[in-house]
């Protein structure tokens, strides 16, 4: 599928959340650059399923829609932050590496590294890695810890000397020491417990876009539990996911080991 035809369902996707014209239009001002890239194209392809018919890259737009919405909400209109930053942050959340649902390549060996508790580490290194150029300014550390703390309450893997077994490892030894170790403080904030923290994130910004993951989640969780049973649910923890391909191939890996 090409950029055309994914920027049309973007446009359909922004009326389902009820974006007006104008807003669609700065809503394209933000995301445009970040959306044209490569690896965010591939994101929307059927090289990552995310629920449903639902592409991974559909997900991050629905949640930046979301974000976005939010933003407009009285509750937020008073208060001070900044739109497009929430926006990115959304955008940002979700680029981890590999796709997550019956593919052996991301499997782990240790549990507290499964994909639910190491991928916003994954989506922040490929962030800097793809977009270096959004972590330049006074705005770095509140997009890194958005990202990072996005899941909260679900804990989030933190560098505390364990195996991380990220799927881009190789990335992340690359990057600048400078972000290299705001994203090592930030993976270490809040309530530490085992190899996890759990807090949310530090700005009003990262909150809002954890707010609209949510909402956007739980709605993606009912289509699921409504077509497939409640223990679809599970696949957010195991990886595992019956109705899709692979499934069976998966499993015997998974037992294997
Ligand atoms: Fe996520
Ligand atoms: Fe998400």
């Amino acid at each position: 599928m090409g950029v055309l035809e994914n920027e049309k369902k973007t446009n359909e996707l922004l009326n389902y959340y009820g974006l007006s014209k104008e807003q669609q239009r700065e809503f394209w001002n933000i995301i445009r650059h970040i959306f044209n890239h490569e690896e965010f194209q591939r994101r929307m392809s059927k090289e990552f399923p995310h629920h449903g018919e639902i592409t991974l890259g559909e997900h991050i737009l629905s949640d930046a829609a979301m974000t976005y919405k939010l933003t407009e909400s009285s509750r937020f209109k008073r208060a001070d932050f900044d739109r497009k930053t929430a926006v990115i942050i959304a955008m940002f959340h979700d680029l981890y590496t590999l796709n997550w649902q019956n593919n052996p390549d991301n499997f782990v060996d240790n549990s507290y590294n499964n994909h639910a508790f190491r991928h916003p580490i994954e989506a922040i290194i490929n962030a800097v890695n793809f977009y270096p150029e959004y972590f330049e300014d006074d705005n770095t550390y509140k997009i890194i810890d958005g990202v990072i703390h996005h899941m909260f309450p679900v804990p989030v893997k933190r560098f505390d000397g364990s195996p991380m077994e990220l799927k881009n490892e190789e990335a992340f030894n690359k990057i600048p020491d400078r972000i290299k170790n705001l994203i090592i403080f930030s993976s270490n904030r809040g309530f530490n417990y085992n190899h996890f923290s759990i807090c949310r994130s530090t700005f009003l910004e990262g909150r809002i876009m954890s707010k609209a993951d949510k909402i956007v989640s739980i709605r993606n969780y009912m289509d699921d539990i409504g077509q497939n049973g409640p223990l679809s649910i599970l696949t957010l923890f195991t990886g595992v996911n019956k109705n899709l391909e692979n499934y069976e191939e998966t499993e015997k890996l998974k037992k294997r080991r």
